[in-house]
């Protein structure tokens, strides 16, 4: 590729040297080309996205024929990009625990107004705190009104009737914390949730039904969200339709330059799903929501759209927040996982580090629910009761009364995040993690799990 050639394609793309504008990985790495010809720095940024590519290379045959295709097309040098693909690698192992954060929540209050006295406060987040990263599937775990979704609006600004506090609540490096308030409030009037929704977040909702207009052919309701997006302001419609087709055949619809004229109606519930997941990647969102999206599929179509998650994150470079109830489809997908119990984020941490080493007899609950954490023999580990009312919460800790592990200050007071010693970024919400408190061993279903886990990732290693 010559300079010139490099200029006309960076004005092409609207690129600016942070990259950001790039609409593929194949382009992003047509850049770092150039930019190693030519002596640019390299960032991080590009480090991340070559490695997506290295992925891609080692991946599937059909992407990287794709793949190989585009760079001919560009007139790239495969030689050239083994070597600077090289050069990469060893960045990589410099920087290789380094993680690009997307989203920052500290202390994350939310209450709702009572609809029948309308005055009392029932508070339903108390206090959650965590970080999500570029290219990472964060799960966002917990039985029913445990507040998943509510803290997943929250980033949105979508939770009706809400009073939303919080220390810190950032997006995309949009601060949406009122610092002139001492009570940090974030105003569901601010205006730049305008510039959140829709284009730093994209929300995909359970049901595919909700975000597709059963009158509308699902390419003019593409268009639509892309009409507003300034990624396609100089596309002619042609060109638009041109990436709608292009996104769809990648994310598996075949034949969809014919088939987006259709109506929601005449797809399959997985096909549906497909289309609401474009919609969300085709304005590449630095985040996408998915609450429980495969829920309302049947179990075979749901694998199939769970490993396109897989691929959002690493191919598109998109931080997911992905809530369910199921522990398997969390174990599956995500990088770190979020376990929410009573408004209050009980455990948190990488993947590995969780099913190999939980702390909290709630997630211990949880993990034992797997079906590999039992052979059938062993007496079930479970949990007694029904999740707590908000209105209503009990002194203590509100799992207390289910914990088969409470001790006496359980029902006194509510335990802090403890950090696990010796683990990166891990932290539970247990008294069990205080110094002074008895050593408990975990059930064994939950260690038969961490044993299958280990192994797993043993063999996967070799
Ligand atoms: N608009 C609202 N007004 C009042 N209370 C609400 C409102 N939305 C949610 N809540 C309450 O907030 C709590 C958390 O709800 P949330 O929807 O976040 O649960 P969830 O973890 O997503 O559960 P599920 O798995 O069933 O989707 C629940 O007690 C719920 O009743
Ligand atoms: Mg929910």
């Amino acid at each position: 590729m010559t300079k010139k050639e490099y200029l006309e394609f960076s004005k092409k793309h609207n690129f600016k040297i942070s990259g950001k504008n790039l609409k593929s990985d194949v382009e992003y790495l047509i850049v770092i080309n150039a930019k190693k010809n030519f002596n640019l720095k390299t960032s991080i940024d590009d480090i991340k996205f070559v490695l997506n590519i290295l992925k891609i290379n080692y991946a599937k045959d059909k992407e990287k024929s794709v793949l190989l295709k585009l760079l001919n097309e560009y007139k790239v040098d495969n030689e050239i990009n083994i070597d600077a693909l090289k050069d990469v690698k060893n960045l990589k192992k410099q920087k290789n625990e380094e993680l690009e954060k997307i989203i920052s929540v500290r202390d994350l209050r939310v209450s709702f107004r009572d609809l029948k006295s309308k005055k009392r406060i029932i508070e339903v987040i108390r206090g959650v705190s965590f970080d999500i990263y570029r290219g990472k599937i964060t799960g966002f775990i917990g039985e029913s009104g445990s507040g998943k979704s509510v803290t997943a609006k929250s980033l949105f600004g979508m939770n009706v009737n809400a009073i939303t506090e919080a220390k810190t609540l950032n997006i995309s490096g949009i601060d949406m914390v009122n610092k002139n308030e001492n009570n940090f409030k974030i105003a569901s009037k601010n205006k730049n949730w305008r510039e959140i929704r829709g284009k730093k977040i994209a929300y995909i909702p359970q049901n595919p039904m909700t975000s597709l207009n059963p009158t509308m052919r699902v390419v003019e309701q593409i268009l639509e969200v892309m009409n507003v997006s300034s990624l396609y302001e100089n596309y002619s419609r042609s060109k638009k339709i041109d990436e709608i087709v292009e996104l769809l055949e990648n994310f598996g619809l075949e034949n969809s330059r014919v088939k987006i004229k259709s109506f929601p109606h005449e797809f399959s519930g997985g096909m549906r799903q497909r289309i609401v997941v474009a919609m969300a990647v085709i304005s590449r969102p630095d985040v996408i929501i998915a609450d429980e999206p495969t829920t309302a599929l049947d179990p075979t179509i749901q694998a199939s759209v769970l490993s396109l998650f897989k691929s959002i994150a690493t191919e598109y470079n998109i931080g997911i927040i992905f809530v369910s109830h199921d522990i398997s489809v969390i174990s599956t997908l995500c990088d770190f996982v979020n376990v929410f119990y009573a408004g209050r984020i009980v455990e948190k941490a990488p993947k590995y580090e969780l099913f190999t080493n939980s702390k909290h007899p709630y997630t211990w609950a949880l993990l034992s629910s797997m079906p590999e954490s039992n052979d059938g023999k062993m007496e079930l580990y479970t949990l007694d009761g029904s999740p707590p009312n908000f209105s209503n919460l009990p002194p203590g800790d509100p799992f207390s009364v289910r914990n088969k592990y409470a001790m006496e200050i359980d029902f006194k007071e509510e335990p802090p995040l403890f950090k696990v010693l010796d683990s990166d970024n891990h932290y539970a919400a247990t008294w069990l993690l205080h110094s002074e408190s008895p050593k408990v061993q975990r059930p064994i279903q939950v260690e038969k799990i961490a044993e299958s886990v280990r192994k797993d990732f043993n063999d996967a290693g070799k």
